[in-house]
């Protein structure tokens, strides 16, 4: 090729680039010719099917879209049109949610999600709402066009209290898998939807408010309403069983929420919708003296997970003292530790009172959980006695190994004709 004919060809294509790049729409715009009315019939198309609830009147953007990677805000339709080509923008209008993306990918899934408009909208208006699209995006050196204040109304078919899928479907999608999401909370066959209402409430106020959130009941603690209110939610279905001593109870007089043990919409556990991965971390997130405590040398064991604090207390409440399932301290102990329960033909009476006098039951740093180290252990009742009177040293006959135990050592009580002083 000769370098002559080389410069003409690329003078040609220099004109042809030229010559788009002059025309009145940039190259990116789209594969078809703009077609104003396509894009007048496409507004009305994007008001009929509530575009601009979750979009902003003309796809201006700004609606809240809690901890969404876009800013908390759901995207603006601004500049969409220069990220996809036609069949692109089609396909994502029908094809319905797309996997979320989180700002804090801990925290929860964002509300509002892209619903599917696949066999709602027609070929001809997906054509022309494309047009509309199109036509929201402003030229390269100009500004975009301000939307008008006024909202349009929220179209009949998103109002109700089924329809919270239309706008929460990835929310709605993963409630399938919860213990709420079935035939038993749904009273009389409703939709599967209306368990939403059953703890939320009324939702066709607040989706005709464009997500109006006074209308809804919320959980979490910046939501108005008191904790009592929300609360009285659950307990409509969760009254018995359980929780029927919850009302005054040590955590209810504190004013703690379901909402603080239990996470419903994404639960942190595989079990009981438990606010931490398990239960001993729910409890853990205040009272954590008793998780320094399972730290200490001598433990029953819970941080092997093979006990949990729900088998000595329920914390929905009790008719006992320190939220204890059984009425003394003892019952509690002798679920599991039977021996111990005697009855003995000796009893040692502080056994048969209390096992808390001598063991801490969260953990010890003295051995088998003991209170005090031995010797101390039995001299803070035992001074008084004839061959102890005085504290021993260790090294003692008395005090040395395991102690007063060397000889006495039934401490729980005896059952031997000759063990009054619990030699045997
Ligand atoms: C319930 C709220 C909601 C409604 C109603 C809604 N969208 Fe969306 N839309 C979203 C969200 C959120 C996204 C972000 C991506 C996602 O979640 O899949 C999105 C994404 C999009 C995208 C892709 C934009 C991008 O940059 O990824 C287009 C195009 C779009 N929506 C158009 C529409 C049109 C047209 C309508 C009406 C027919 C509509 N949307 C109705 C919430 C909604
Ligand atoms: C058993 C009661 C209950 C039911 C039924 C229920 N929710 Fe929730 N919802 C909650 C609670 C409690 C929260 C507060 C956050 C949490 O605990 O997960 C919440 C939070 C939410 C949030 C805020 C987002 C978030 O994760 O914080 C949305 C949106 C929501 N629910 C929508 C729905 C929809 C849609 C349904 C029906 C599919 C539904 N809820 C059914 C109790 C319920
Ligand atoms: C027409 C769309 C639409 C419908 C239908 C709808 N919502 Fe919403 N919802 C919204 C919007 C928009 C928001 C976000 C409002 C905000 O954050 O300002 C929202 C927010 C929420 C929140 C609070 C989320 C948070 O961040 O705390 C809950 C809970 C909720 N909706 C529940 C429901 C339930 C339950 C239903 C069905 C009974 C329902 N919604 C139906 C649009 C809708
Ligand atoms: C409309 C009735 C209803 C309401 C309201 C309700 N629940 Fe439930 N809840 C149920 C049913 C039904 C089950 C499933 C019971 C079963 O599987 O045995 C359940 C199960 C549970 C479970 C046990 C889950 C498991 O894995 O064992 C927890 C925890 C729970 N609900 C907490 C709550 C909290 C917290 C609220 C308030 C935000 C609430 N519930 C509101 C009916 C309800
Ligand atoms: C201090 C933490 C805490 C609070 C507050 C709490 N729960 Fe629980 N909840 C638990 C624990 C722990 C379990 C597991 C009990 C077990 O396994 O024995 C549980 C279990 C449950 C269960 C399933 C077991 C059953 O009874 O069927 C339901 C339902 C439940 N809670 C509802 C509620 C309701 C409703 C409230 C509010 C009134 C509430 N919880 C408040 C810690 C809590
Ligand atoms: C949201 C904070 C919170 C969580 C979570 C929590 N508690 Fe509590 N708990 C309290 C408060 C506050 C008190 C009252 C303390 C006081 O009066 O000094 C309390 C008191 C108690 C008491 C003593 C009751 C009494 O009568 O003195 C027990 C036992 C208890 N909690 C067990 C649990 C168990 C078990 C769990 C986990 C299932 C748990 N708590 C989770 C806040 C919490
Ligand atoms: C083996 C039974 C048992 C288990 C398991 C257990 N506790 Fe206790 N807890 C007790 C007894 C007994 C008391 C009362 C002690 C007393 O009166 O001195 C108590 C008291 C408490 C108190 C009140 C303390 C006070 O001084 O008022 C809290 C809080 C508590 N437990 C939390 C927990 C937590 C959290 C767990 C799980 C990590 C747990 N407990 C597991 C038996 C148990
Ligand atoms: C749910 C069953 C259960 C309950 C209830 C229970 N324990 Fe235990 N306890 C255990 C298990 C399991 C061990 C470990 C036994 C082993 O290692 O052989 C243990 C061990 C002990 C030990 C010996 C610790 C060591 O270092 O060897 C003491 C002391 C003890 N428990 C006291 C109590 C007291 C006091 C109570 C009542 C407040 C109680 N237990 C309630 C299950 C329980
Ligand atoms: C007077 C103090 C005292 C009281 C009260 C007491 N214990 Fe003990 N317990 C001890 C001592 C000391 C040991 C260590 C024994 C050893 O080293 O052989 C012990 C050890 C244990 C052990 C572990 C070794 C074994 O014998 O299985 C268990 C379990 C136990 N106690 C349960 C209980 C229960 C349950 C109660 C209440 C019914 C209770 N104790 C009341 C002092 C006491
Ligand atoms: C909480 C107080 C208390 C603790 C701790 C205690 N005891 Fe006792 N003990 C008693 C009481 C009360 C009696 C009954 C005294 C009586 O009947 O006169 C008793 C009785 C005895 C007896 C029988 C005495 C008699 O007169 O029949 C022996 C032996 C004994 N204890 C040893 C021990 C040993 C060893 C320990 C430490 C492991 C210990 N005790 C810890 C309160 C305690
Ligand atoms: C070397 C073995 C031995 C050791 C160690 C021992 N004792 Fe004794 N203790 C006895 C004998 C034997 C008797 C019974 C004396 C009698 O019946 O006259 C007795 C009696 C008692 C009595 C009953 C006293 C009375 O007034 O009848 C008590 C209480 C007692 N011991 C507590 C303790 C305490 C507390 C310790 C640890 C500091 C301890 N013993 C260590 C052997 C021992």
């Amino acid at each position: 090729m000769s370098i002559r004919r080389f410069s003409m060809q690329l003078l040609i294509l220099v004109g042809i680039s030229l010559l788009v790049g002059g025309s009145t729409r940039p190259s990116w715009m789209s594969e078809q010719p703009f077609d104003r009315q396509a894009a007048d019939q496409g507004k009305l198309v994007f008001e009929t099917y509530g575009c601009f609830v979750c979009h902003g009147n003309e796809g201006s953007g700004g609606v809240k879209n809690k901890n969404s990677a876009t800013g908390g805000v759901v995207t603006a339709l601004t500049y969409t049109s220069r990220a996809f080509k036609d069949v692109e923008l089609k396909e994502r209008i029908i094809k319905g949610p797309s996997p979320a993306k989180k700002t804090d990918p801990k925290g929860p899934t964002p509300p509002l999600s892209m619903p599917a408009y696949r066999g709602m909208i027609s070929d001809a208006e997906l054509t022309d709402l494309v047009a509309y699209i199109r036509s929201l995006t402003p030229e390269e050196d100009e500004e975009p066009k301000a939307a008008g204040q006024e909202r349009p109304p929220v179209p009949e078919f998103m109002l109700g209290n089924n329809n919270c899928q239309v706008c929460h479907s990835l929310v709605t999608e993963m409630f399938k898998t919860n213990p709420h999401h079935g035939a038993q909370v749904t009273q009389k066959g409703e939709e599967e939807a209306a368990v939403c209402s059953t703890c939320h409430g009324d939702g066709r106020r607040h989706a005709a408010g464009y997500g109006d959130l006074a209308s809804i009941v919320r959980f979490s603690k910046e939501a108005s309403g008191s904790i009592n209110e929300k609360n009285n939610v659950c307990l409509q279905c969760h009254e018995k069983g359980m929780r029927l001593h919850w009302k005054g109870s040590a955590h209810e007089s504190k004013n703690l929420a379901c909402v603080d043990c239990h996470k419903i919409m994404e639960p942190a556990s595989p079990q009981k919708l438990f606010a931490k991965v398990n239960e001993l971390e729910t409890c853990f997130q205040c009272h954590q003296q008793r998780r320094a405590q399972l730290q200490r040398s001598s433990h029953m064991p819970f941080r092997e997970g093979k006990m949990k604090c729900t088998d000595c207390h329920n914390p929905h409440g009790t008719a006992n003292e320190k939220l204890l399932i059984e009425a003394t301290v003892n019952e509690n102990c002798y679920k599991c530790h039977a021996d111990k329960r005697g009855p003995f033909l000796w009893e040692h009476p502080p056994v048969a009172e209390n096992c808390a006098n001598c063991h801490e039951p969260h953990g010890s740093n003295h051995e088998k959980l003991l209170v005090v180290d031995r010797p101390r252990l039995c001299q803070r009742c035992h001074i008084e006695a004839r061959h102890p009177t005085t504290p021993q040293l260790a090294s003692t006959r008395f005090a040395f190994n395991r102690s007063c135990q060397n000889c006495h050592s039934q401490i729980h009580g005896s059952n031997s004709p000759s063990g009054v002083r619990f030699h045997r």
